[in-house]
């Protein structure tokens, strides 16, 4: 045990403002009992008048706590004895992931180490396992008290940034939606890959006789005060009055004790869980589902119109095909027919009349939601022309089963001439065109469309290419159509950001920027001929793709970072250290040193070098908390990025 001293204020019941000394403890090691490892201890510096008196009154309070966490198989009781001179009120809280038999070992250590503090008119200890308290005066309600704490475990050496973006955002989340969970508790986990640690753990809880409110704002102190730990510490806690978080890289609770928190990021608590959806995310190929944001600012150009006219007769509403025509098409949806398979719904080859081949999309959603926004989501979709995205050409919503009818791209997806069997087969030139259209079909969806689209999924296999190789842009969003309840962290962030953008993998903190993001990742790829999700051997020292392509940018060697199968005599140094740039540009945090779609198409279209290069500043999630603070905290958008799982093979 090493053992820091400091001295706090602390605000009794009586009017005088005494300063006294606690110790806190931070435990060095695990110890043969972790759940009454003590935290903190602080005394007040008054004491009582009449110690007989007060010693009763305190013996009975805590006889009462006692035989309640006992017997009522409750991991939360308060108690007082508030009718003669030494009034005592006490609280006790247990960790929900304890069984009540370690709940009552834990307060009985509790009580043993709250005793130090022998006349003095109030206390606290917390424990890992629990937390005890008394006072003179009634103090249920109480949130914050100065000298809250961030209590952090050892420094540890080895790299931890990975560890550290998936601890926050398990954080994050849960000071969101703990005030919302009924008994204020929750326990989570997130995988953490690329380190040697594999597992995130973390919990939070409020006393439940706050507010959700009260919860909220104990929990935004906690939180800020366990962050300091997070950098480079494999565990810490947030102590205040009235709540409790704590994390660590090992297991402090059973998994069996962990819940899904998805459904209470959103403002409203528990939503209707999506139907189906869950059990295929992991599925592979599906042909479509660009996610769309209808934002609900409009924009002053007069290109933007208001969300309400899309249900209106403004817009040209999609051909309506025919579900025996599209099952004769596709052959009864025969699986030499299929192009691909995922958590949306299968893609098949279809000829349709007329002889055209198109690709059908069988979707995979049943909920009454999708149904009701089919006819609004794919109008908005169809009216979408632009030749670097892929056009809706008609649906089907009539039949057992909502069906899409897209453009069918015979040289099937980017992702296959860059990692399957056409690996290496595109030029300088091809790569260029790709980069090109890429970044005018998002400036399109983003700035051009009357409503702003934000794909949310840019990535290889979502880049089809047409005869002459120019790219379209798949995936259209239906995000109304997706469930709700998909968490942006726990189930797909796995540690490595990939293509998702930080702000938005880990806080659901969606902007058009978000795609901006992953364009430069894609085009990273694109430049390199590796994936940016590769889990790098960091014992011969690899990093992943962005860090190196940092790495190298700095060093002035980004030439180096060029795929070997690119010819050097196709292309010209300075054309492509400027798209690497622009890449790096492009993937910048915060996200106003992002450019803009457009602004990606001028730089790429202009001769002149990148005017202000771009620079590194790693993930800081201290700036990424302030703007979800000031925005998102409390509207998660439908972060279904979930639905990204997949794989598009236009075969
Ligand atoms: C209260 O409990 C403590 C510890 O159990 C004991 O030492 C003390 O004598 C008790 N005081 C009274 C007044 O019962
Ligand atoms: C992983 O563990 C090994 C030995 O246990 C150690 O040498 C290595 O530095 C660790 N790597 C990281 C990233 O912590
Ligand atoms: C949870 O896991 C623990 C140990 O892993 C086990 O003893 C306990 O029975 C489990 N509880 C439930 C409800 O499955």
């Amino acid at each position: 045990m090493s053992s820091v001293m400091t001295t706090w204020w602390y605000y009794g019941w009586r009017t005088v403002v005494a300063a006294f000394v606690f110790t806190v403890f931070i435990p060095n090691s695990v110890t043969s009992q972790p759940q009454t490892n003590l935290l903190l201890r602080s005394c007040a510096t008054i004491n009582a008048t009449s110690l007989p008196i007060f010693s009763r009154n305190l013996n009975a309070t805590f006889r009462d706590i006692r035989r309640q966490l006992l017997n009522n198989n409750t991991y939360f009781a308060t108690s007082e004895q508030s009718n003669n001179t030494e009034n005592v009120f006490v609280l006790a809280q247990c960790r929900n992931y304890m069984l009540t038999s370690e709940c009552v070992d834990c307060f009985d250590f509790a009580d043993a180490s709250i005793r130090s503090c022998a006349a003095a008119i109030g206390a606290r200890v917390v424990l890992d396992g629990c937390f005890l308290r008394y006072e003179a005066n009634s103090f249920y309600t109480q949130t914050t008290l100065p000298g809250n704490v961030g209590l952090c475990g050892n420094r540890t050496s080895s790299r931890q940034d990975v560890f550290a973006t998936v601890v926050d955002g398990l954080l994050s989340n849960l000071s969101i939606a703990t005030p919302r969970i009924n008994g204020f508790f929750a326990a989570v986990t997130a995988p953490v890959v690329g380190t040697n640690t594999s597992t995130a753990y973390a919990i939070a809880q409020c006393a439940i006789t706050l507010t959700p409110d009260g919860c909220k704002s104990c929990l935004q102190v906690a939180y800020a005060n366990i962050r300091s730990c997070t950098t480079d510490v494999t565990d810490g806690r947030g102590v205040d009055s009235g709540c409790f978080m704590r994390y660590s890289a090992s297991p402090f609770f059973d998994n069996n004790k962990t819940i899904d928190i998805t459904p209470f990021l959103r403002e409203g608590g528990s939503s209707k869980k999506g139907a189906v959806i869950g059990g295929v995310l992991g599925g592979v190929g599906v042909l479509i589902m660009f996610l769309i944001a209808l934002l609900l600012w409009y924009r002053r150009s007069k290109r933007t119109t208001p969300i309400d006219s899309l249900n209106g007769a403004t817009l040209q509403g999609p051909k309506e095909y025919s579900y025996t025509d599209l099952k004769k098409a596709t052959k009864d949806f025969k699986d030499e027919n299929k192009l691909g398979e995922g958590g949306f719904g299968d893609v098949y080859k279809g000829i349709v009349k007329g002889g055209n081949t198109v690709a059908v999309k069988k979707l995979a959603i049943g909920s009454i939601t999708a149904r009701d926004n089919f006819d609004t989501e794919v109008r908005v979709i169809s009216n979408v022309h632009h030749r670097n995205l892929i056009r809706l050409l008609g649906c089907c919503s009539k039949g057992p089963e909502l069906l899409l009818v897209l453009e069918y791209m015979p040289n099937g997806s980017l992702e296959k001439y860059l990692y399957g069997e056409k690996l290496g087969s595109l030029n300088w030139k091809q790569r260029y065109d790709i980069i090109f259209g890429m970044a005018r079909g998002l400036a399109y969806l983003h700035e051009q469309y009357h409503v702003t689209i934000i794909h949310r999924d840019i990535k290889p296999s979502n880049i089809l290419l047409d005869n002459d190789f120019q790219p379209k842009i798949a995936d259209f969003g239906l995000a109304r159509l997706l469930p709700e309840d998909q968490t942006h962290i726990s189930t797909r962030f796995g540690g490595t950001l990939g293509y998702t953008a930080p702000e938005y993998a880990i806080h659901g903190q969606l902007s058009e920027k978000v795609d901006t993001y992953s364009f430069g990742m894609v085009v990273l790829e694109i430049v390199t001929g590796k994936r940016c999700t590769d889990v790098p051997n960091e014992s011969v020292g690899e990093e992943y793709l962005l860090e190196r392509a940092w790495n190298h940018y700095e060093s002035s060697i980004h030439l180096k970072l060029v795929d070997d199968s690119l010819d050097p005599a196709e292309y010209r140094e300075e054309d492509i250290k400027k798209i690497i740039e622009i890449a790096l540009m492009c993937t910048q945090s915060p996200v106003s040193m992002r450019p803009t779609m457009s602004e990606v198409v001028m730089l790429l279209s202009d001769r002149s070098r990148v005017q202000n290069p771009p620079t590194r500043k790693n993930l800081d999630i201290g700036d990424l908390k302030i703007q979800v603070d000031n925005s998102t905290s409390d509207k998660m958008p439908m972060s279904n990025a979930d639905a990204t799982i997949t794989e598009l093979e236009g075969r």
